[in-house]
C-alpha cells in the first residue's frame, strides 16, 4: 500500500507556475477615484480627484496577482468625456496593446458614460488582450466604497485567459458584461450595471472568472473601423421623444450641421407626427436617421413602426440610443450609404 502510494505520488505533475500577468492601468477619473467630505457622504463629492498610485495603493493585493504599471491619462467625471477623449484614449490603447509586455488593460472611468466608451473601444481596439472598463458608485472615501475590490477584480479579469478574444469587458459589482449589451440602470445602486435581458456574460468570485455566455456581435479584432488617423468624429445628434414631442431640437441640430440623429423613440421607435416630418426633412438634407428606442430592452423592428424602406431610415437593431450614437459616427467615417449603414447595425 506503502509502495503504491508512493509511485502514485511521483506522477503527480506540479501544477506549472504562472508568471504574474502584465497589466496596465489607465485611469481617466471617475467616482472610483472620487473624494467626498466625509466617509457616509456618496453623493456631492469631486469625481476624479484621487490619483491612479494611491488608487492601486488603498489594494496592495493588486501588486500580490499581477505586475502593475499605471498611466492617468485624464481625471475628469465621465458626463465630460467627449469625442476628443474617445479618439486619444482608444488611439493609446491599441499603442499598449502591442506591446509584448503588456497582457491586459484596466480602464478605471466614471459610470455615467462607461457604457458609451466600452462599446466604442470595444468598434476601434485591434487586440484580443482583455481591456475591462471598471469605475463605481461610491466614492474612494466612503464607508463600504465598492471600488477597490471593482478594481482588484478587473486586473484579475484582464490578466485571464478567460477573457482573452471577448471583446472589450465591463466589470463592476462581481460581474462581467459585455460592452455591447450592458447599461447603466440605477442612479445609485451599486448593481447598476445590467445587461437588460440578455444578462451578464459572468462573475468573478475569490479572484477567479467564471463565463458562462459569449459576445455574439463582431468586436474589436473583427472590426472594420479604424481611428488611427482620425482627428474628429462625424458629428451625431440624439432627439428624445416623449408625449407632444416636437421637432425643434431635431432642426436645430440639422441647422448646426449633424451628419446623423438618432431618434431616441417611444415604445419600438415610433415618433409623433411633427418629429416624424421633421426627420424625413432631416434625411432631405443628407442626414442620416437611426431609429432606436427609449424602452432600453428589444430590437427595433425594421418597417415596425415607420416604412423605413420608403423614408431611407436606419434602425438602431437593440442598441440603446446612446449606443447608437457611437456606432452611427464610426460608419460614417466610413461609408453614407444607409444600407451599408443598416448592415452594420446588425453587425455590431
Ligand atoms: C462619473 O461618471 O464620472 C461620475 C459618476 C460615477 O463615476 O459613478
Amino acid at each position: 500500500m506503502g509502495a503504491l502510494f508512493c509511485a502514485a505520488a511521483i506522477h503527480v505533475q506540479a501544477e506549472p507556475v504562472r508568471p504574474m500577468p502584465n497589466i496596465i492601468i489607465v485611469a481617466t477619473g471617475g467616482t472610483i477615484a472620487g473624494a467626498a467630505a466625509s466617509s457616509t457622504a456618496t453623493v456631492g463629492y469631486e469625481a476624479g480627484k484621487i490619483g491612479v498610485d494611491q488608487l492601486i495603493d488603498a489594494v496592495p493585493e493588486i501588486k500580490k496577482i499581477s505586475q502593475v504599471r499605471a498611466e492617468q491619462l485624464f481625471r475628469i467625471g465621465s458626463e465630460n468625456m467627449n469625442n476628443d477623449h474617445w479618439l486619444k484614449l482608444a488611439k493609446r490603447i491599441n499603442v499598449l496593446a502591442k506591446q509584448n509586455d503588456v497582457d491586459g488593460i484596466v480602464i478605471t472611468h466614471g459610470t455615467d458614460t462607461l457604457e458609451e466608451t466600452a462599446y466604442f473601444l470595444n468598434l476601434v481596439v485591434k487586440s484580443k488582450k482583455p481591456i475591462v472598463l471598471v469605475g463605481s458608485m461610491r466614492p474612494a472615501t466612503a464607508m463600504s466604497a465598492d471600488g477597490p475590490l471593482n478594481l482588484y477584480n478587473a486586473v484579475i479579469l484582464a490578466g485571464s485567459k478567460e477573457a482573452v478574444g471577448k471583446g472589450v469587458l465591463v466589470s463592476l459589482n462581481d460581474e462581467v458584461s459585455a460592452a455591447r449589451d450592458v447599461t447603466k440602470a440605477s442612479t445609485m445602486l451599486v448593481n447598476t450595471f445590467r445587461s437588460p435581458e440578455l444578462g451578464a456574460l459572468g462573475y468573478i468570485q475569490d479572484g477567479r472568472p467564471y463565463f458562462y455566455r459569449q459576445p455574439s456581435r463582431k468586436h474589436t479584432t473583427e472590426s472594420e473601423f479604424d481611428i488611427s488617423d482620425l482627428e474628429s468624429l462625424p458629428a451625431v445628434d440624439v432627439v428624445y421623444a416623449y408625449a407632444n414631442s416636437n421637432r425643434v431640437a431635431l432642426d436645430a441640430f440639422v441647422k448646426a450641421g449633424v451628419k446623423g440623429v438618432i431618434h431616441a423613440g417611444m415604445g419600438n421607435g415610433s415618433f409623433s407626427e411633427p418629429m416624424k416630418a421633421g426627420l424625413i426633412d432631416a434625411r432631405k438634407e443628407g442626414v442620416v436617421v437611426v431609429r432606436s428606442s427609449r424602452v432600453g430592452n428589444g430590437v427595433v423592428a425594421r418597417n415596425g413602426e415607420a416604412r423605413d424602406d420608403e423614408l431611407d431610415f436606419v434602425v438602431s437593431d437593440s442598441l440603446n440610443p446612446q449606443k447608437a450614437r457611437v456606432l452611427l459616427m464610426l460608419a460614417l467615417t466610413k461609408t453614407t450609404s444607409t444600407k451599408d449603414i443598416q448592415r452594420m447595425f446588425y453587425s455590431y
